[in-house]
């Protein structure tokens, strides 16, 4: 057996510290130095020349950034990952602009943290491949998103049906797809009534079902042949037909195809039923980001607050869970304020009522490709840009009537 790669632990933080070595001690890597930011930090990475870098971004995040190069100044043969509590796209892009190989949301769970570990040093030591670049915005080649191991999954959650995860999920997918050209995937979580491929107007000939199949016969198979790609450059996983209800995946199998659509795309969408089922958990606990959606009605509100608590007691943080408000009906609306204080976290995202969207429901088109000047495909459009990390983050754009129900 070789020797454990070494990593030396850059985190302003005790407390967090500890954390990771705790971690890492059950794994087949070595911390062998750990410092704050500045001096000691490049003194030790010139000195112990690890194998890896793991550096902890926080704010400001100009000083950390600039730790990151320093580092990889000193010890240029190192790995650098970085980690951070930071979940948006735009982060984690900055991050491997700096230079980072591999990129986690903490704080990580060990098999996600050991995960991004391996993948990213064996990456790092494999010959680069030209198609793990594409064009930078100045022109010069960066690595595709997909190639810093760790990369985004976003998991729409919510605990009620019809509140517009489905809705979500599949504009969100092509959005992404649309301003980012990187490859997307979209996988339907829900086993029996999973209806992504009916709103997008697909007749899938392999589904989840299948792949599920090959699963319970021993290795997860290569996930590729069991994908449909949409007219829209998105490749759907899709739930199986509904003539076979009953069946529920293995969140061991959600998992492990989750893990192993993030070595190969660069974003993944995951749609999900509205229960806080197993395999759901599973999609939660691999989501760099989860959109829990609720509708704007007293029922949802209050299955939204005891997800959210669920989901903090379980250590999800604002950078990680993000509270989606969608007016899918108009009738009993409660302000966007009001649904703040009812469950008592803050709305990050806004989605207008728009008669447009079940219309294009009906029509099997999602409204960013039907309809792309609705105002809830804009709404769909800016967000996607933001968790691509296309974008900023745009103030939500006050809609023309019944203003009083939005930010
Ligand atoms: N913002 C909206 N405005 C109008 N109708 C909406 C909106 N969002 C969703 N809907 C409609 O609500 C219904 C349920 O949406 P869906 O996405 O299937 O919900 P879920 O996946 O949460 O069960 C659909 O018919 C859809 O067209
Ligand atoms: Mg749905």
């Amino acid at each position: 057996m070789g020797r454990n790669p070494p990593i030396l632990l850059v985190d302003t933080n005790y407390d967090h510290r500890a954390l990771l070595k705790q971690l890492i001690s059950n794994m087949p890597f070595a911390v062998v130095g750990e410092a704050n930011y500045g001096v000691e930090a490049a003194r030790l990475a010139g000195e112990l020349q690890p194998d890896i870098l793991l550096v902890h971004i926080e704010e400001p995040l100009a000083l950390a950034f600039r730790t990151l190069e320093v580092l990889q100044e000193a010890a240029p043969l190192a790995t650098p990952i970085v980690i951070s509590r930071r979940s948006d796209g735009e982060t984690a892009r900055k991050a491997m602009l700096a230079g980072a190989r591999g990129y986690i949301v903490s704080p990580p769970t060990s098999s996600s943290l050991e995960d991004v570990l391996t993948t990213a040093r064996a990456r790092h030591l494999a010959k680069p491949n030209p198609a793990d670049f594409i064009e930078g915005e100045d022109g010069s080649q960066v690595m595709r998103p997909s190639q810093l191991a760790g990369g985004t999954v976003i998991t729409v959650f919510g605990p009620k049906g019809g509140v517009g995860k489905t809705t979500l999920a599949t504009n969100l997918a092509i959005a992404i797809r649309q301003q980012t050209h990187g490859s997307v995937v979209l996988v339907d979580v829900d086993a029996d009534f999973g209806d992504v491929a009916v709103i997008m107007g697909m007749e899938p000939e392999r589904t989840m079902r299948d792949l599920l199949r090959a699963f319970k016969e021993g290795e997860l198979p290569p996930v590729e042949q069991f994908l449909s790609l949409h007219p829209a450059g998105v490749h759907v996983l899709a739930a199986r037909h509904a003539e076979e209800v009953g069946m529920q995946p293995d969140p061991e199998a959600i998992a492990a195809l989750l893990k192993q659509l993030t070595r190969k795309f660069d974003f993944v969408v995951v749609d999900t039923p509205g229960a806080f089922i197993p395999q759901v958990a599973a999609a939660l606990d691999e989501a760099t980001t989860v959109l829990l959606v609720t509708s704007a009605d007293m029922s949802s509100i209050k299955d939204a607050r005891l997800a959210i608590t669920t989901l903090r007691n379980s250590g999800y943080n604002a950078d990680r869970l993000k509270l989606i408000v969608n007016h899918a009906t108009n009738a009993n609306s409660v302000s966007d304020s009001d649904v703040a204080r009812t469950v008592g976290y803050d709305v990050f995202w806004t989605l207008p009522h728009d008669r447009a969207v079940p219309e294009s429901t009906q029509s099997g088109e999602p409204i960013v490709l039907s309809n792309p000047k609705a105002r809830m495909a804009q709404r769909v459009l800016a967000l996607g840009a933001y968790l691509s990390g296309a974008g900023p983050l745009e103030e939500p754009v006050a809609p023309k009537r019944r203003g009083l129900f939005f930010r």
